[in-house]
């Protein structure tokens, strides 16, 4: 029998980051070692209470370690728009049974991959600024880091400008160096992402579960409202999930290996992911940039995952 994958996730909770979570908890793939928050969605101070929050609510006591207060070079900019004042409106969640480590989460990352028996998978879902810092104070830990699978970019999509999407354009220059890092990369972007979704039908009927169904049930209808409103998406686009879905089930998305780089001065288009779809750089790859998902198939595994949250608990 294979070792379980060993992963760490990184992320701005965020609804969809929330419900990342989840799945990283309740999937028998793979052991989550520690959940690390950076500022995005809102400030660092809540996304790690919202982390705290959300594991209260499923009853697990996984370590959180509190990451990066702003971007490397840029002004913070957050999504109150998308995800409310608190970064997690829509729902009463309990709060917090623990707090956090007392390790910052790019020391926690630096530990627990010089500590690992065997490399861990990273898994980032919000601005890529821990893991950029964690890449710069501990070189060595890239032999220690089996992939990198991140939710962010896209080819041919944009929510944040018109060409970026947030995580990139939140942190741009950590971005950059997590896709020059020589690492193997992972992109799962807008480009499916934003198919990923989950109908208001679908939301509807989580109302018919046990706590935490009926906790994402209020959650993902004010994300799904925010979206509609927003970009005109109808439905709650599961970005974060996928990510996570994709390091438990790599068949859940197909990918192609291409050149990514960063657009970190244009001037309409900072933050923006030139994917090199037509190889037309001559770059060599340095990503694989999901560009299709097997929809049903990851509906379950969500669906399924809250569905074992709610028996747990
Ligand atoms: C990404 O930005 C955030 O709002 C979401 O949590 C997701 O990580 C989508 O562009
Ligand atoms: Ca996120």
């Amino acid at each position: 029998m294979s070792a379980k994958k060993r992963i760490i996730l990184d992320c701005d909770p965020g609804h969809d980051d929330a419900l990342a979570i989840v799945l990283a908890c309740f999937s028998e793939e793979p052991e989550l070692l520690g959940i690390t928050t950076v500022a995005g969605n809102q400030t660092v101070d809540k996304t790690t209470r919202n982390a705290l929050r959300v594991l209260s609510l499923i009853g697990k006591d996984i370590p959180v370690a509190r990451g990066c207060e702003r971007p490397l070079v840029g002004e913070l900019v957050t999504a109150p728009e998308v995800h409310g004042e608190s970064g997690l409106d829509g729902a009463e969640l309990p709060e917090p049974r623990f707090g956090p480590v007392r390790e910052h989460a790019v020391e926690f990352i630096v530990r627990t991959l010089r500590e690992s028996p065997s490399p861990v998978t990273l898994i980032a879902t919000g601005p890529l600024t821990n893991v950029a810092l964690a890449l710069r104070l501990a070189p060595d830990i890239a032999g220690k880091i089996e992939r990198i699978v991140l939710m962010g970019g896209a080819a041919r999509d944009a929510n944040a400008t018109p060409t970026a999407e947030f995580n990139i354009f939140v942190d741009p220059e950590a971005a950059h160096i997590v896709f020059t890092s020589g690492v193997p990369i992972t992109m799962v972007g807008l480009d499916v992402t934003n198919r990923a979704l989950l109908t208001p039908e679908e939301i509807q009927g989580l109302k018919d579960g046990g706590p935490v169904r009926r906790a994402f049930a209020g959650l993902l209808s004010f994300y799904a409202a925010a979206n509609e409103r927003l970009l005109g998406i109808e439905g709650a686009p599961l970005h974060d999930p996928l990510a996570v879905a994709a390091v438990i089930d790599p068949s859940v998305i197909t990918t192609q290996r291409v050149h990514v780089a960063v657009e970190l001065c244009g001037s309409h288009t900072r933050g923006t992911t030139a994917v090199d779809l037509y190889r037309v750089t001559g770059k060599p790859s340095n990503a694989e940039v999901a560009l299709d998902l097997d929809l049903p198939r990851f509906k379950r595994m969500v669906l399924s995952a809250l569905e074992r949250a709610d028996r747990s608990g």
